[in-house]
Formats: structure tokens, sequence, C-alpha cells
């Protein structure tokens, strides 16, 4: 007999309920009796005792559908310590669910907000397991994370669009692309989606550079160019302040993101048009692809093996296209970040794309 709880936190993304399939799939076919908790909208459930025992019915058919079937919600880490508006210790809270209901273990699929507080709950005693998702493939330890892969076709696919448009009115055009404070997903889908110009967190970038980026493709013959933006790209200037006086000067930004600064900025310098557009959550949303579904399908019975094992405390990892067990304590609160120096980014500025630095 085996008793799981599961739940799911931070940002959706499209591949979620395919490895909870997988890792439901992954026991039932190897216990006898299997009870699984559903825990509603991330580590809410958790604490207000909100969940449903969920059968296999559950888990049909869910391998191809985006989005989570037990919901979710954002419970800053930060907060984790202190008390709700009723004065409810949360940590204490969700030692008691998971009491009351005996489990075995919890399986918590997230990104790294949601692996900081998987880590205190293990520190508390919890037996855990911890799935890697996030679109913005920077969860320390893995090589990828579920959700990444999906979201890069769909960032890609932005680009694409864009650059017929682009090419037909001979405009220069930002692509705004998701990834919080880190650029991989900026950084593959720029590549893929063939922009001419990348600004990634990791690399601030001189608006004089991107302009003569952008001027001497004009001098080349070419009537338009595509920028792809991380939605956390930085200048230099911008880089070199505190982090305060960063969030200060963000917070008085007349401009609703970092794209819209850069395309009147653009604009200025070259007195011509620079249009933006934002695909925003489309890049969260619709069907995982089917790298992802793989993924998490190998993720998902990896996760089901430690779990028949009493083997906790693991983030299942994808390294080197092997399954593994990554001690939570190691990886929790680190964040995997683009090299600037990398031979990714290396190989791109060697054809010819500029990052603008
Ligand atoms: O972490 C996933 C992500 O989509 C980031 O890329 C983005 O910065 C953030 O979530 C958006 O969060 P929200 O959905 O809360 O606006």
């Amino acid at each position: 007999m085996k008793r799981i709880g599961m739940l799911t936190s931070g940002g959706d993304c499209q591949a979620l309920n395919a490895a909870m399939r997988g890792v439901v799939k992954g026991l039932s076919a190897n216990v006898d009796e299997l009870e699984v908790y559903g825990f509603e909208n991330g580590y809410k459930g958790l604490i207000y005792g909100n969940y449903r025992l969920l059968t296999s019915a559950d888990f049909s058919g869910i391998l191809t559908r985006g989005g989570t079937i037990l919901g979710s919600s954002r419970q800053p880490f930060k907060l984790m310590r202190t008390p709700d508006e009723n004065g409810l210790d949360k940590v204490e809270a969700m030692k008691q669910t998971y009491y009351k209901l005996n489990l075995d273990c919890l399986v918590i699929l997230g990104g790294n907000g949601t692996q900081k507080t998987a880590n205190l709950l293990r520190e508390e005693g919890l037996n855990i397991i911890h799935l890697p998702k996030t679109i913005d493939n920077d969860i320390y330890g893995t090589d990828v994370t579920f959700g990444f892969q999906s979201a890069i076709n769909i960032a890609t696919d932005a680009i694409d669009c864009i650059h017929t448009t682009a090419a037909s009115h001979n405009r220069v055009f930002i692509v705004e692309v998701m990834g919080h404070k880190v650029g991989w997903l900026t950084l593959y889908a720029g590549i893929a989606g063939g922009a001419d110009i990348i600004l990634l967190p990791e690399i601030p970038y001189d608006i004089n550079k991107v302009v003569d980026a952008i001027q001497k493709r004009s001098k080349a013959g070419k009537g338009f160019t595509i920028l792809a933006v991380a939605e956390g790209a930085i200048s230099k200037e911008d880089a070199a302040l505190s982090k305060k006086e960063y969030k200060a000067k963000v917070a008085a930004r007349k401009y609703p993101s970092v794209s819209y600064e850069i395309a009147d900025h653009i604009s200025g310098k070259l007195g011509s048009e620079v249009r933006v557009a934002v695909p925003g959550h489309t890049q969260r949303g619709g069907s995982p692809c089917p790298y992802d579904r793989v993924l998490c399908t190998r993720l998902g019975a990896a996760a089901a093996k430690a779990i028949m094992d009493e083997d906790y405390g693991y983030m299942i990892a994808m390294v080197n296209n092997k399954t593994k067990k990554v001690p939570l304590a190691d990886v929790a609160g680190k964040l995997k970040m683009v090299d600037p120096n990398g031979q990714m980014v290396k190989e791109a500025k060697r054809i010819g794309i500029s990052f603008g630095d």
C-alpha cells in the first residue's frame, strides 16, 4: 500500500499533467494498492487541507492536456514562515495535513520557489520528491525542465510569424520572450526563429551596439530586423545599479516592459518605427510537445521508482539523457543561468547574431 500526495505550484506549464500521469502509472503498475491525494492550487491546498482523492480515471487522457488538473498558485517561499492573515502557521499546517492523511510521501511539481519550499518541508521531516517544472529552464541540477521545449516551440512560432510581416513592411520588430531572470527561452527561440539580435538578462546590452547591428543590416540591404528580447533583459547602465536602485527605476518606468523601452530608444536613434509583439502567457499554454511528453513520462517513472524504494528528498532530474536523483539540499535556491561565454552564445555570435554587448 502506498499513499502519496501531489501538488503543482507556481506558474503552470504544458506538461504538468503528463508528469503526474507518469508518476501514477509508474506506481499503479507496481504496487497492489495506491491512494493518491491531489492538493488543490499548489501549497494552498496543503496548508488549508483542500484535497481530493484521485483515481486512475483522473490520470487517463491527460498526457496531452496543458495546464494542471490540480490547479496552481504562487505561494512565495519568503512568506512561508510568516503566519497568514488569521495567524495560521503555514508550515505547521502543511505538516499536519501530511500526517493526518498518513502520507508516505509528497510529490511536488514546480519551479525554483516551489523547490525551496519542498526543501523546507524535507528539512521539517516530510518525505519529498520534486519534479522540475518551468518554461524558464532555470532549475539548477537538471539539464532540462519540463515545459521548456513546449514554450520554445510557441515562442519560435511567434518569431516566425513576425518574420513574414516584418519582411513585408521593412520594419524592426521586437518579440518579447518570457523567462523571468534568465535567458534560456529567448536564446533557444531566438536562434530557432532566426532572430538577428538576442538580448538576455545574462548579457547586459548597450543600446548603441543594438542600433549599430540594425544599421549594419540595413547597409547590407536587409530591410527588416528581428530582436528576440528576454523579459528580463537589462542595459549595461541598469546592470551597474544596485538592486534597490534598479527596482526603483523599474517601478518608475513609463513603459509596460523592457521591450517597449528598447523600442523607444531604437526608434529615437533610427528615426523609424519599431514594433513590439509580446506572446506572453501563450508560451505556457496549450498541449505539451512530444519532447516534453517523453521527458515527463521518464521523470514520472523515475519518481515512482524512488517512491517504491522509499528513497526521498530528491529532485528527479535529467542529466546527460538519464534520469537522476539529485539531493534537494544540493540544489534548492540555486539558479541555472545562461553562460555568456558558453559555447551556445559563442556559436550564435559566430553566425552574426548580435547580443548587444
Ligand atoms: O516562471 C514561469 C513564468 O512564466 C516566467 O517566465 C514569467 O516571468 C512568470 O512566470 C510570469 O508569472 P505570472 O504568470 O505570475 O505572471
